[in-house]
């Protein structure tokens, strides 16, 4: 059964008509009233009609089989789309799913807002420069998480139509792409995926050609552009010395930098073996000496489980994340910070593959080396740690 036209029908038809133009792409086309919508104002240039049931495919095919302007195509969601399109009209499975029905012409998936957030993350691809997306949903299908889904894919939005039927109101949303995201796309990057929030920043993952890369942007409720800009030029600078994921493009509200597939340090370390501790362990020192002899402090060292990643695809690497803090310092503390993690956090780690760390000494040595900051001493540190067999500096 093809679905039948309803109340919802209506109301996206009467935005369709409205405000659509271009290229059109009608998703979940069903028996076709969006795309005659469309056909109906002189601005569509052309509509493809895609829909997953057959059914509907065959009554499309026979409805518009003389309008030249619409071509059908079978396609699970976007699956099967290649081109971009001005407007993209998506009239969806809004309902939660009720127990036992499992209509995919009337439910969303468990909560109803599922399959919506699906056609989300496959749309940004599809859309046009300043394309739109007209989609509706029912208040049954949690309004709040779908703006929230929508804004951390970095979606501008707003309500164009609603009405309220027996149990529930349904809304149109008119959704574009906001500035930044048209900007990072603008750099030669697609298929944007919300990937964390941060604390300042959000951080989404894209590609570029076939490289994974990753996306920080200011978080719009707080003042961090100023900081990005920062850690741009801390990431490009630092980068030279071998620290920091690959520096790709800036600008105020963003900063493009290579993708890191790793582990939280802790949590690589839990399953690390002797081997695999002593690189992550020594790379992880050397990378803070580094930062000492470049005379900066990036903070946060004696903690840094989110900020240290380690990837082993080819052989073990650290890489060092998040240079919002990263600041000029006479007296850098990076190495003695992360003494502390050692002596704190790390110390269960190295005792697990025969390391055992006595905090007196090891205290001892960090603050010997904050006097000297040379490279004896730090030799010292790192003789202590990864062999123990180090005499103290007298
Ligand atoms: N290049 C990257 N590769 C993989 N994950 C990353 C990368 N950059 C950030 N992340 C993830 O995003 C989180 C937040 O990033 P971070 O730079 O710390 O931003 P914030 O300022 O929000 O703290 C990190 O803890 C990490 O999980
Ligand atoms: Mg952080």
């Amino acid at each position: 059964m093809v679905y039948e036209p309803a109340e919802d029908t209506e109301l996206m038809a009467g935005c369709v008509r409205s405000v659509v133009r271009g290229r059109v792409l009608d998703m979940g086309s069903g028996n076709g009233e969006q795309t005659a919508a469309a056909l109906s104002n002189a601005a569509t240039t052309s509509v493809v009609a895609a829909d997953i049931d057959p059914d509907a495919i065959a009554h499309l095919r026979t409805r518009f089989r003389d309008e030249k302007r619409v071509r059908v195509i079978h396609s699970d969601l976007l699956y099967n789309v290649k081109r971009r399109f001005d407007t993209i009209i998506f009239n969806p499975p809004y309902l939660p799913q009720d127990k036992g029905i499992t209509d995919i012409q009337i439910y969303g998936g468990k909560h109803g807002y599922e399959r919506i957030i699906h056609f989300l993350d496959q749309a940004g691809n599809h859309l046009a420069p300043e394309g739109q997306i007209l989609l509706l949903w029912s208040s049954l299908s949690k309004p709040r998480v779908i703006l929230d889904h929508l804004e951390k894919r970095l979606y501008t939005y707003e309500k164009i139509a609603e009405t309220h039927i027996s149990f529930e109101d349904l809304f149109v949303y008119r959704i574009t792409k906001n500035k930044v995201r048209e900007r990072i796309e603008k750099q030669g990057i697609r298929s944007l995926m919300p990937f964390d929030r941060g604390k300042r920043g959000w951080i989404l993952t894209g590609m570029k050609g076939k490289t994974k890369i990753a996306i920080k942007v200011a978080n719009p409720t707080s003042e961090a552009s100023g900081r990005l800009l920062l850690e741009a030029q801390w990431m490009k600078r630092l980068n030279r010395h071998g620290i920091g994921p690959r520096f790709i493009a800036s600008d105020p509200d963003f900063v493009i930098y290579a993708f890191v597939d790793g582990t939280f340090v802790l949590d690589y370390l839990s399953e690390a073996s002797r081997k695999e501790t002593l690189v992550v362990v020594e790379q992880l020192l050397d990378q803070c000496r580094m930062l000492d002899t470049v005379g900066v402090s990036k903070e946060e060292m004696h903690h840094p489980v989110k900020h240290v990643l380690v990837s082993d695809a080819r052989g073990v690497r650290v890489t060092l994340i998040d240079f919002e803090r990263t600041h000029p310092d006479p007296h850098p503390k990076n190495v003695t910070q992360v003494c502390q993690f050692v002596n704190g956090m790390l110390r269960a780690h190295l005792l697990k593959v025969g390391l055992e760390i006595d905090s007196a000494t090891l205290l001892n040595l960090a603050k010997q080396y904050r006097h000297r900051f040379d490279e004896t001493s730090f030799r010292a540190i790192k003789d202590y740690i990864l062999k123990r067999g180090a005499k103290p500096l007298s």
